[in-house]
């Protein structure tokens, strides 16, 4: 069997360490071979990953880097043909929603080679997404779904799936979250700050239709108005600071701001704080597994089970509604919600029990 994973960004290092591990333990005589798109290549973005994730290093990296959404898209597909061409898989399997995920499952389908689709069926029915796309051709080519959510069934019946290419599987980031928890819980990340667990928010900005324009210059107005009632701690996206270099520096000094930060830090800060804003789809998924209140500045998601959970509140892509959160924090049940079926540390063995 010789397998081949293609990642690219932070969140496809964080869902496909696991299944690495988990195919390569149950396959040890395969072949599993890793190419890193370069999608992500800041060490920040990246090479922190490989190295706490215990991922071993890639053996192709097609370096294509940033660019305009077809660029980025055209390079992978133009680097990883050859790859695929040499390499020959029985299976190509690709995580997420990223640019680097819709230009793999394409090359690869396009070869006729098996894709194997890691967090299939999401959907936030907003086709201004980017990654709404690339999820959707994603998954129509893809020939194993692997399913995190039930909800994603349903998504998936009504584009006309197959039920036999779906598998709810569960959650292969909270798997790794689940394997590092001795370790992020012992790294103390708040103390370093020297902020107090539970009593200050975690800050994650990054999407295009919030930092590429007016919002932004509201947004960072709106946290600093935050940050005189608890302490805020925002480590800052690369794309987010690029932008934000345009933005007046009128801030509190509350308002903690740093670079990226590694994932047991982050995963540290997310299990000890107060309050969670964010517009990552991933992390309404760690913190409903974590039970920390999260607010999501978008209009939607494409992770209704967060919402149902009792977790996460949709703010709205709106950045007036901020000033509404400590009020909410305040009026929150206190009942801890069950995390989602499957959402275990498990999935990825269920992955490799189907493909086995
Ligand atoms: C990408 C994904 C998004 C995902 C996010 C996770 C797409 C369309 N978007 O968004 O779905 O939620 O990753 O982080 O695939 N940059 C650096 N260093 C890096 C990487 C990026 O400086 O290592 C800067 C560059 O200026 C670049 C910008 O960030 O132009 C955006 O990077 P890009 O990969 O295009 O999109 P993300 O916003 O990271």
């Amino acid at each position: 069997m010789r397998i081949v994973y293609v990642i690219g960004t932070r969140p496809n290092f964080v869902k496909t360490a696991p299944v690495i591990a988990a195919l390569r333990k149950r396959m040890p005589e395969g072949r599993h071979t890793i190419v890193h798109t370069g999608q992500h290549y800041d060490r920040a973005m990246s090479e922190i990953f490989f190295e706490e994730l215990d991922v071993p290093a890639p053996d192709h990296l097609l370096e294509v880097g940033s660019g305009s959404h077809a660029q980025q898209t055209a390079r992978v597909m133009e680097r990883l043909e050859p790859v695929l061409e040499s390499e020959s898989p029985d299976l190509v399997v690709v995580p997420g929603d990223v640019n680097s995920t819709l230009a793999a499952a394409l090359t690869a389908a396009k070869m006729q080679m098996p894709v194997a689709h890691i967090e299939s069926g999401l959907r936030s029915f907003d086709r201004t997404m980017p990654e709404e796309l690339n999820r959707i051709v994603a998954d129509e080519v893809s020939e194993y779904l692997f399913l995190h959510s039930d909800e994603a069934i349903e998504n998936l019946r009504a584009e006309g799936i197959a039920e036999e290419r779906m598998h709810f599987v569960g959650n292969t980031m909270i798997d790794t979250l689940v394997a590092l928890e001795d370790r992020f819980r012992a790294a103390d990340a708040a103390a370093a700050l020297g902020v107090m667990p539970g009593a200050f928010a975690l800050v994650t900005l990054h999407r295009p239709a919030l930092v590429d324009g007016p919002l932004l210059e509201e947004t960072v107005r709106q946290l600093a108005a935050l940050a005189r009632e608890m302490p805020v701690v925002f480590p800052v996206h690369p794309r987010t600071r690029k932008m934000m270099e345009t933005v007046s520096s009128d801030h509190h000094p509350g308002l903690l701001l740093s670079e990226p930060l590694g994932y047991l830090d982050f995963l540290s800060l997310l299990a000890d704080a107060g309050a969670v804003l964010t517009d990552s789809g991933g992390i309404q998924e760690e913190t409903t597994y974590l039970d920390v209140p999260c607010f999501t500045l978008r209009d939607n998601t494409e992770r209704p089970v967060t919402i149902r959970a009792g977790t996460n509140t949709l703010l709205g892509l709106d950045p007036s509604a901020i000033a509404r959160i400590p009020e909410a924090l305040i009026s929150r049940p206190s009942s801890p919600p069950k995390p989602p079926p499957l959402w275990d540390g498990h999935a990825a063995e269920r992955i490799a029990d189907v493909l086995a």
